[in-house]
């Protein structure tokens, strides 16, 4: 059963290990009135923890804990409690060496780092459920208690004996017959016919690494099990008596801001009471323009919202550098807090750190902190986060208030995603799914018109507008919500390099399965060397095609544009086809900024996508707006160029961050400044 996380305010604070400063007293005193100076009403403890809580078997000490959890409570504080999962302790891996996971070349890891524990191990199950419980009998009455932070950042696999099993037992629930597994993996094929079940083993660069079926289940698999173990550990909680919501962290790749990769997140979501996610943005990149980097994370917020269609947490941020970059810069003065803004604009109710106060020792040592090791709050970071916690007081009454569904969804497909990644097909370099996701995003970004990004489950009524590239693989009944959707009225955009296989990664036979909905037919697709290119030509202008390009043929469809070069020059490069009362629109060839610009100009006009108008949309000032407890709107108006920027306010108010009436007109926008606009 779903528990609600229910906010007064909005969170701001984050990881505390008050474990690595026991010696240090005077720090911990230290500690409590920065906090208050920097507004800080949230921390979340114990995230690695066990061995300050065990720290041999059955020995337990949670006096440290309970006095920090005393000294929070009195100041009215909330405390994310983590279960320390995310780390074993020596003894254990010493103990009980089935706990360490073992890779694909078939070697024990040893005992050192973290985030690496075999997920099936039933001793490493029992060993957790019984710390979780013990922390929730102690701690899950308590009042300061806010949520349940299960492990931290789950990801990776283990291909141990236990979990080959496992394995087995999956795929024979899910097949029944082995006959069943041989149709769907296409065993035929470099005779891997199974014979026994004994014989079946995960994905190996020791045995099968390209046998596409395997991989598919493999990764359904790997999250299914990562997903029971979450799933145990909130179960311990449960017995221990506490009621309070559960999450656990999610992530991103770094240089594209695409949700990490390793774990179905869309199925992990369903059993999550809120999303959260640890969010890290190279800013002050001088590769990454600042806009673009704003975009994608606009982007990533968008679609972190979406899985649940509920407000989420940044559960981590660094205020400044982190210490894995390639390069470690810090933020830019004004940028935390635009990044912070932000994250409030797309839905987070929270601006949570790693961490408060930075580590003595050990490899994060240098990373960004609230606190520096100087201890001082003279120092520039302090400050901007010390402004930031006055922010969020004065925008306390956005707090749990949810953003509506947007009329424009994008479809992300992890299946789909896993698949594509795994396809020896096309160019390895160049397939992107996600990126090309982004290039379309950010037209919706740069006109102010809020986006869902959903995955194939996603119902799709409430929305106008369907985006839905690259799908590489469909699951089954796909096809027809789709054409269901056109039907009623819905415009879709679909892309080159869709509908090709299904779920198990078999090839479609026939006709194209969305040959219809888009009335083509699909001929042969066309891969580029970086040196190749080509061009649509669509209203008068010629845009280049570059990467990937199909030639298709149209049965019922209009062609809107058309290849200018090579041996199917003239022919059909975009089209649309009518479909009940709605559109299906597909573009076959991959098109630049330019072009998404120039389509979505035409196609979407008559349709009223776009929230309120707050300002004249420019390519670098972005507009979110978000309702507040009254009902009244907020718009967040933020700049993310480098320089000033003019902005056209199409509406006055009152900006709740410096308290000034703003009137309707031209003003100027420091650079990366931000205007949290009450609309009058
Ligand atoms: C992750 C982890 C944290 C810390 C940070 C550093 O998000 O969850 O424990 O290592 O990275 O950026
Ligand atoms: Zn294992």
């Amino acid at each position: 059963m779903t528990k609600t996380l229910v906010l007064d305010e909005l969170l701001h604070g984050g990881d505390y290990n008050p474990d690595q400063w026991l010696d240090h007293p005077e720090i911990l005193q230290k500690d409590l009135s920065l906090m208050t100076k920097a507004g800080v009403n949230t921390v979340s403890l114990g995230i690695f923890a066990w061995s300050a809580l065990e720290p041999s078997e059955g020995v337990y000490q949670f006096d440290w804990l309970d006095q920090i959890f005393d000294h929070f409570e009195a100041r009215g504080g909330h405390v994310i409690l983590a279960t320390p999962s995310g780390a074993k302790p020596a003894w254990l891996a010493q103990k009980y060496p089935e706990v360490l996971r073992v890779d694909g070349y078939d070697h024990r890891l040893h005992f050192g780092e973290r985030h690496n524990h075999c997920p099936t191990s039933p001793v490493y199950r029992r060993f957790v459920a019984d710390i979780d419980n013990r922390l929730a009998e102690r701690y899950g009455q308590r009042k300061g208690l806010l949520l349940w932070h299960i492990s931290n950042e789950f990801g990776g696999e283990c291909h141990c004996d236990l979990c080959q099993a496992a394995f087995r037992q999956w795929l024979q629930d899910k097949y029944g017959s082995l006959e069943a597994l041989n149709a769907a993996w296409y065993t035929s094929f470099w005779n891997h016919r199974f014979s026994d079940w004994q014989e079946v083993a995960s994905p190996s660069p020791l045995g099968d690494s390209t046998l596409n079926g395997l991989n598919a289940d493999w990764r359904q698999f790997v999250s299914d099990q990562t997903i029971d173990f979450y799933d145990q550990e909130v179960a311990a909680i449960r017995a221990g008596g506490s009621q309070a919501p559960a999450t656990t962290n999610f992530m991103s790749d770094t240089a594209d801001l695409m949700p990490f990769h390793g774990l179905d997140y869309a199925k992990f979501a369903k059993h999550v009471d809120v999303v959260s996610w640890d969010s890290y943005p190279e800013w002050a990149n001088p590769n990454i323009p600042t806009p673009e980097l704003g975009m994608k994370i606009a982007m990533i917020n968008d679609y972190f919202r979406s899985l649940k269609h509920q407000n989420f947490l940044i559960m981590e941020s660094s205020p400044s550098l982190v210490n894995w970059h390639s390069v470690n810069r810090a933020k830019r003065p004004g940028q935390h807090r635009l990044a912070a803004m932000q994250q409030l604009s797309t839905g987070a109710d929270s601006v949570l750190y790693f961490q408060w106060r930075q580590s003595r020792g050990a490899s994060e040592k240098f990373h960004g902190a609230v606190v520096a090791q100087d201890g001082s709050e003279d120092n520039r970071v302090f400050k901007e986060v010390v402004q930031v916690g006055q922010d969020l007081q004065r925008l306390h009454d956005l707090a749990g208030v949810q953003r509506p569904r947007a009329h424009v969804a994008i479809v992300y497909d992890w299946q789909s995603q896993w698949n594509l990644d795994g396809a020896q097909a096309y160019a390895q370099e160049t397939k992107r799914y996600w990126q090309t996701l982004q290039k379309h995003y950010r037209y919706f970004w740069q006109h102010d018109i809020p986006v869902d990004i959903i995955t194939p489950d996603t119902e799709l009524a409430p929305y106008q507008v369907v985006i839905d590239l690259m799908h590489y693989s469909l699951p089954a009944g796909y096809v027809t919500k789709l054409t269901e959707f056109v039907q009623a009225g819905g415009l879709l955009v679909g892309s080159y390099i869709s509908g090709l296989s299904d779920y198990q990664d078999l090839a479609f036979l026939g006709e194209m399965p969305l040959g219809q909905l888009y009335g083509i037919q699909r001929k042969e697709i066309d891969t580029y060397y970086p040196q190749n290119h080509n061009g649509i030509e669509y209203l008068g202008h010629t845009y280049p095609v570059k990467d990937y390009a199909e030639v298709i043929a149209p049965t019922t469809a209009t062609v809107l544009g058309k290849y200018t070069e090579d041996f199917y020059a003239d022919t059909a490069a975009l089209t649309e086809n009518r479909v009940g009362s709605g559109r299906a629109y597909y573009l076959a060839g991959r098109a630049n900024a330019a072009f998404i610009e120039a389509l979505y100009n035409r196609i979407l006009e008559g349709l009223r996508l776009a929230q309120q108008q707050v300002t004249v949309p420019t390519e670098v000032v972005s507009v979110a707006l978000r309702p507040m407890k009254d009902g009244q709107q907020l718009a967040f108006v933020m700049n993310f160029s480098d320089s000033e920027q003019g902005v056209d306010l199409l509406k006055g108010g009152t900006d709740l961050l410096s308290g000034d009436v703003v009137s309707k007109g031209h003003h100027t926008l420091p650079k990366y400044g931000v205007l949290a606009l009450r609309i009058e």
